[in-house]
Parts: structure tokens; sequence; C-alpha cells
């Protein structure tokens, strides 16, 4: 047997470490007491041109287009994504596809910051006319760096699949690693998962690269070992003011300040209006609302809106927006409100004109991506006779199928504490 020296069995030992942190193979145990610091080593170093800090953003309709983003320590010149239908590894040449990114600038690093750190990079290959339902492998390459091979699957057009739903991944750099593995375990647990929705309050200072950086190599921990990404659909929080979130996002502002609200077409049957709730609801953000909602809801199965600050909190006040946003989400009859902000678990009994009603809008989440939780209050109207209040880092999965949706909420510990399942409006 070949004797190693003490070297190679530190390196030995580190690699075994390393390995055993992958989320697949940990135990729910595990996941929840995972240790930072060795996570941090998993991660891949933000160092000369090596592609760093992937995600795949989705915003429009997610079945034919993505965005991949990944940042590099210096410039550069040449950034171009390798991808298509088939794997080909590192033989990049192979690819179908060969697509210089479009954009590609520094982070915005606040002059504080900028006196003892450098920023990064953004790269950004904007894909469209993709196929539905189907694993696109990508490599990146920024001058002549390469990253392993990757990828992404694109919402199916019908049919079944899951969404996680969660926010506030601002705070608690531990438990938001920890959260992280939660949601890899489930996506590879459960490949009908398609995307994370999450609802904003990424980082605690949205100015901040340094907080940024963080978020960005964090969401490594994600990615699947076999190399699947879980795609982001991004929601702007009350933390996430500045030029950041839209330059690691590729978003476009809505208007001359940093807002923004988009929809994305999940598939023929679902959509999710997403709104900005540092904006005022009044002007330009009613109209587009008023639009999407008319527009949308004769051919959506399922209807959501989505957004930052609750319009029925379980912990804080309601957000300012709600004398606008209520009234017309009981007009074009939305479904399902997805929260996040007040840092606790909430499901709301169905409201309509201020009171339960079974033909009224649930409204779910709050956030627990790794952020402290709050206390809420359990005697809220909204949360009495069959809705569900509590707290705990946790995500939300949403399970579509042909006759009904499902909410479960999964604890940071693996533990399913709501299950509530709702059909369609009928027609
Ligand atoms: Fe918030």
């Amino acid at each position: 047997m070949k004797i190693l020296n003490k070297t190679k069995w530190l390196a030995a030992l580190c690699v075994l470490s390393v390995s055993s942190l992958n989320a697949a193979d940990m135990t729910n145990e595990e996941i929840a007491k995972a240790d930072y610091k060795q996570l941090l080593k998993r991660l891949t170093p933000l160092a000369g041109s090596k592609p760093a800090q992937w995600r795949v953003t989705w915003s429009g309709e997610s079945s034919t287009t993505a965005t991949v983003s990944w940042s590099t320590a210096v410039f550069g010149k040449k950034h171009v994504l390798h991808y298509g239908t088939k794997p080909y590894g590192l033989e990049v040449a192979k690819y179908e596809s060969h697509l210089a990114c479009q954009k590609t600038g520094a982070y915005s690093i606040n002059a504080k910051e900028a006196e003892d750190t450098k920023t990064a990079f953004y790269h950004h290959a904007e894909l469209s006319e993709l196929k539905p339902n189907t694993k696109y492998y990508f490599v990146m390459e920024s001058d002549g760096e390469f990253s392993r091979q990757l990828y992404f699957k694109t919402s199916p057009k019908t049919g079944d699949f899951k969404l996680l739903v969660g926010g506030d991944s601002r705070s608690g750099m531990i438990s938001r690693c920890r959260m992280n593995l939660r949601l890899a375990k489930e996506f590879k647990d459960k490949p009908e998962i398609i995307a994370l929705n999450h609802g904003g309050d990424f980082i605690a200072s949205g100015h901040s690269w340094h907080q940024w950086r963080l978020w960005l190599s964090h969401h490594e921990l994600t990615t699947l070992e076999d190399g699947r990404v879980l795609p982001v659909i991004p929601t702007r929080g009350n933390h996430d003011g500045g030029p950041i979130f839209f330059e690691v996002f590729n978003l476009k502002k809505m208007t001359e300040k940093h807002s923004f609200w988009h929809t994305i077409t999940l598939t023929d049957e679902v959509n999710i209006v997403t709104l900005d709730t540092n904006y005022s609801a009044k002007g330009p953000q009613e109209e587009w609302l008023d639009e999407q909602l008319a527009e949308l809801r004769p051919k959506s199965k399922w209807l959501f809106t989505n957004y930052h600050r609750p319009l029925f909190p379980a912990v804080k006040s309601p957000a300012g927006q709600a004398a606008v946003f209520v009234p017309l989400f009981e007009k074009y009859n939305v479904d399902l409100a997805l929260e996040s902000d007040g840092h606790c678990i909430k499901r709301t009994v169905p409201i309509r004109n201020g009171k339960k009603d079974a033909t009224g809008v649930v409204y779910i989440g709050e956030g627990g991506l790794g952020v402290g939780q709050y206390q809420p209050k359990p005697d809220l109207w909204y949360l009495q006779d069959g809705g569900y209040v509590s707290r705990g880092h946790h995500v939300m999965q949403l399970s579509f199928s042909a006759k009904e949706l499902k909410i479960e909420t999964i604890l940071l510990e693996g533990k399913v504490v709501d299950s509530y399942v709702m059909t369609p409006r009928a027609k």
C-alpha cells in the first residue's frame, strides 16, 4: 500500500471534508449544523479571469429566455458563453452556440469600500429562442479561463412542476449558507423544481459591494454536484437599493429611480406579476399592474403577484401600497400573493373586502432564507381560522399539478410545518 506523506494526507482530508459538504449527501441534521468556514472552502474564488459567482436569472418568458451571468476579478476582453442542448464538457468548440456577452461592466462600489477593496466585473449572456422544458449545458469563458460544465433547465410550456419561494437572505451569513444547502437538497431530491422566486432583501445594504460579493459567492451552494443551476426570479426589497441589484441580475430600471417590476411567464398557464414596494403604487406602477392583470387573468390558470413588503403582514404594518394593490388584486381575482420582509412564516386565509372569503386572495411568505426571525402576531384575524403563522428559517415549495396547487413550508431541518392545497378558480 502506498504511504502518503503528511502534506498529501492533509490534502486528502481536505477534499474529503469538502465533498462531504455536498448537500445531496448530507442529512437534514448536518445541513442545519453545517460549518460556515468549511462551506466557504467549497466556493470558487473570485480571482483573475476565472469565471465565478454564476447565476441564471429569469425575467420574462422563462420557457424560452434566460440570462446567464458571472463575475471575474479582472475586466478582461473576451467573455463568451458556450452552450447548447448536448453536454460536451470542456470541449467548448463542440457546443451548438457561442455567445459573446452582450453586457459587461464593473459592479458599482461605494467610496468607502473602494478604499480597501477592488470591485469585480459582471458579464451577462442573454439567451433567447430556447426550447421549453429543455436542459441547456454551458461553459463560461473569460479570456481563456473556463468554468466547469454547468446546466439549467428552461420551464415547461404546460404540465406539472415545482417552484421554490423564499425571501430575506440579507443577514445571518451562516444561516443563509445552510438555507442554500436546504435549497440544494430540495432541488436534488425533486428535479421537477424549476427555480427560486426570491422575494427580495438579498443583502442588508444594496450599496455594499462587499455584501453582494458574499451573496453571489454563497449562491454557488445552490448549484448541484452534477452542475445543475437553480434559476433565480428576482424581486427588489427595501434593502436592495442602489445600482448593484440591476448589475447582478441584468435588469432594466423601470423609472429613473432604482425601481423594478416585471412579469414572469413561467408556463402558458402560470404568471407571476412582480411589483416594487419601494416605489409609489400610484402612477406608472398602478397603470402597469392594471394592464398586466387585465391581460393575464383570462389566460392564466394561476395568476400570482409577488413583492417584498406585505400587504397583510404578520409582524409589521401593511405596506403603503396596500390601498392601491389590494383592490386591483381582488378586481382581477389574483390567486396567490407572495410576500417577504416580516422574517416569519405566514399564510393568510383567502381575503376579499377586508374579510375571510373563499373567493379571495391568499397571501403567503414573509421571508426566512437566513435572516433572523421575528415574533409574529398570531392573533390577527387573517391568520386565524385556517391561516398559519410561525417562525423559523424556511422556504416554501409550490407544486403545480393538473387539478391543484399545493403549498408546503419547509424548515431548514427539512420538516414540513404547513401544507395547503388550492384548486383553480372556475372560469
Ligand atoms: Fe425587508
